[in-house]
């Protein structure tokens, strides 16, 4: 069974102060279990304070990015060895906005998966078609694709600690959803790829998240779709409230 995770994606939103208070707000309106992991990835900056606030709640902390190195002459850079000292058990990495503005490559997002995975913290690896990849037809070869780069030289054994995040690039931030039916229909198709990298048994443990304009609203029918297992979540994770609703209606899917 592959455990629902719902994760929050802050992007350079929130001085430290104001992510405190949101963190804030998150662990008050998540403080009962109910079997769904809950993540945060507030900005570096943020990440010690929102750290200390979610300490012993069921609110797991998480970053957005990481360099692949352990440490060295990088400047500007993260490790995954420093993100776990601070408490990060997760790390998104290879987000479409990365990819897009900051020359992110497969064979970075390989390498920065590998690095993750080497600290202990679950890579929640993105994936996901631009409009024009998909108008052209080319939505599935593109998304296998950069599966297949980000998964090169995994260990089948490590695959059980990814989790991938199907976020199709023309839905994010615009209010457009991809449909419950075309989302899962991709989620299907990602699944058959990782099958055919590492046998369908593997892949069937594998969590794949949908992301892009999940809300309060529209979360419930996209989380009751048999290949969705969870939600990473933008704009909406900025507020306690919406963000809750949605752990909510994972909980209810
Ligand atoms: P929105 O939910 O704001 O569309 O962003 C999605 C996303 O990019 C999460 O990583």
């Amino acid at each position: 069974m592959r455990r629902t995770l719902i994760a929050g994606n802050w992007k350079m939103y929130k001085t430290p102060s104001e992510a405190v208070v949101l963190a804030e707000a998150v662990v008050k309106r998540l403080s009962a279990p109910d079997g769904i992991d809950v993540v945060i990835c507030p900005p570096f900056t943020a990440l010690e304070a929102v750290g200390k606030v979610v300490v012993g709640s069921r609110v797991g902390l998480g970053a957005q990015d990481v360099h692949w190195e352990k440490e060295g002459a990088y400047t500007g850079e993260v490790s995954a060895e420093m993100l776990r000292d601070l408490g990060c058990r997760y790390v998104i990495v290879g987000h479409s906005e990365r990819r897009q503005h900051f020359g992110e490559t497969d064979e970075r997002v390989n390498k920065k998966g590998l690095a993750a995975l080497a600290s202990g913290l679950t890579p929640i690896v993105c994936v996901g078609e631009t409009l024009s990849e998909r108008e052209a037809g080319r939505a599935n070869e593109v998304v296998a694709a950069q599966v297949k780069g980000a998964l090169s030289g995994w260990a089948s054994r490590d695959v059980q600690f990814l989790a991938l995040a199907y976020e199709p690039v023309w839905a994010i931030g615009t209010g457009q959803t991809a449909t419950p039916s075309r989302a899962d229909e991709m989620h299907a198709h990602i699944r058959m790829t990782i099958a055919g990298l590492f046998g369908a048994d593997v892949a069937k443990e594998v969590r794949i998240l949908y992301g892009g304009s999940v809300k309060p609203e529209n979360a419930k029918e996209l989380l009751q779709q048999s290949e969705i297992d969870g939600a990473l979540v933008g704009g909406a994770s900025l507020d306690a409230d919406a963000f809750a609703s949605i752990v909510k209606a994972a909980k209810s899917s």
